[in-house]
């Protein structure tokens, strides 16, 4: 199978063994012991709750980010389309699936030109940042921004992905350079995102160095993608080897609390892990602004819009009344709120 092939069926399989297998990393997020600051006598009104925001001076209405999934395939135009419907209802952002099938077929470019069904989002394009070592380079993130007519790029950081991958893009020797220059070079902000074991303090201040816009801590606790690429195998070892790092990882909350902690002014996306409305809000009273879901809308994505904004209106129902009995008016407040933590 030729390479290019290759890309289109890995895609395939991502979303198929994500719907059918149990693909839940076998350590937490750790954001069941954060505990928020209940308040018995709020002093606000509960249809008074705002849940409005803003991040990269974009508006949204909930501080809500589809995480990046898919796009490139005929089943991914769906689901992207789905996604991209109901984000626009809801005013919450979005981020495409990586982008490099589509530098490679024109086919695939349909399943990333959202802009038809999303005209106000906050809409993020997306690629590999390993993919700066094996022949992208600006002209080329530039083409991906401007294909999908997003505002900012997202470049995943996966070193333990494509290392359990058999055709996987290992050489992750001096990307910051190539990243610090990306940074310099595109007209629109540049964030980086881990896919699901976490970005460290350390990590976080060497990227801010290099100039990205925000980080999205992506911990561990949500989707494992060890788990992912254990169920592509059919190779024995290749499959044990994969199952020993089910629970390899910062789990969110740890990642999210250590990169706040030493990088207070970096706009900050919690991702990992994230179920429900109660979950944004302990991410929020932890340090994030924007708060990321890939997992918990997958099986709505796959149905119809509609289901997708079901999910959105829980989401956003639960986030109102934890706000609401945690006496926060708005989402500047609930940042505000305190919390404890339980073993
Ligand atoms: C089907 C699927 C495909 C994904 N593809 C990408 C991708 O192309 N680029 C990326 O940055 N992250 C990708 N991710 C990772 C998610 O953006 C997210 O970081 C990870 O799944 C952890 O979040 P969760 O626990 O809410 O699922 C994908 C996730 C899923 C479920």
């Amino acid at each position: 199978m030729s390479e290019k092939s290759e890309i289109f069926r890995r895609k395939n399989d991502h979303v198929r063994i994500n719907l059918e297998e149990d693909v839940q990393s076998s350590t937490t997020s750790g954001l069941e012991h954060i505990v928020l600051n209940h308040c018995a006598l709020p002093e606000i009104s509960l249809e008074n709750v705002d849940l409005s925001t803003s991040f990269l001076n974009h508006k949204l209405k909930m501080p809500l980010l589809i995480s990046s999934m898919t796009g490139g395939t005929q089943e991914s135009e769906r689901i992207n389309t789905n996604l991209a419907l109901a984000a626009q209802s809801a005013g919450v952002a979005m981020g495409l699936g990586s982008q490099r099938a589509a530098l490679e077929r024109t086919a695939a470019l349909s399943s990333f030109r959202l802009r038809r069904f999303a005209p106000d989002i906050l809409l993020f394009a997306n690629i590999g940042a390993v993919q700066l070592n094996y022949g992208i380079g600006v002209v080329e993130c530039r083409e991906l921004v401007e294909m999908a007519t997003a505002d900012a790029l997202i470049l995943h950081l996966n070193p333990l992905q494509e290392a359990l991958q058999p055709e996987g893009d290992t050489n992750f020797d001096h990307l910051l350079p190539k990243i610090n220059h990306l940074c310099r070079s595109l007209s629109v902000p540049v964030v980086v995102k881990e896919v699901g074991w976490g970005i460290s303090d350390k990590v976080a201040v060497q990227l801010i160095e290099a100039g990205v816009a925000a980080i999205d801590v992506a911990g561990a606790g949500g989707t494992s993608w060890s788990q992912v690429e254990m169920f592509r195998t059919a190779d024995e070892t290749s499959r044990r080897i994969a199952s020993h790092f089910r629970n390899w990882g910062i789990p969110t909350a740890q990642a999210l609390r250590s990169v706040h902690r030493l990088n207070p002014g970096i706009p900050l996306i919690a991702s990992g892990g994230l179920k429900t409305g109660i979950d944004i809000a302990k991410c929020l009273a932890l340090g994030a602004d924007l708060c990321g879901m890939a997992g918990r809308l997958l099986h709505s994505a796959t149905t119809s819009a509609e289901e997708v904004t079901n999910v959105f209106n829980e989401l956003s129902k639960e986030l109102r009344i934890c706000m609401f009995v945690c006496g926060a008016s708005d989402i500047e407040s609930l940042k505000n709120i305190g919390y404890s933590e339980n073993d």
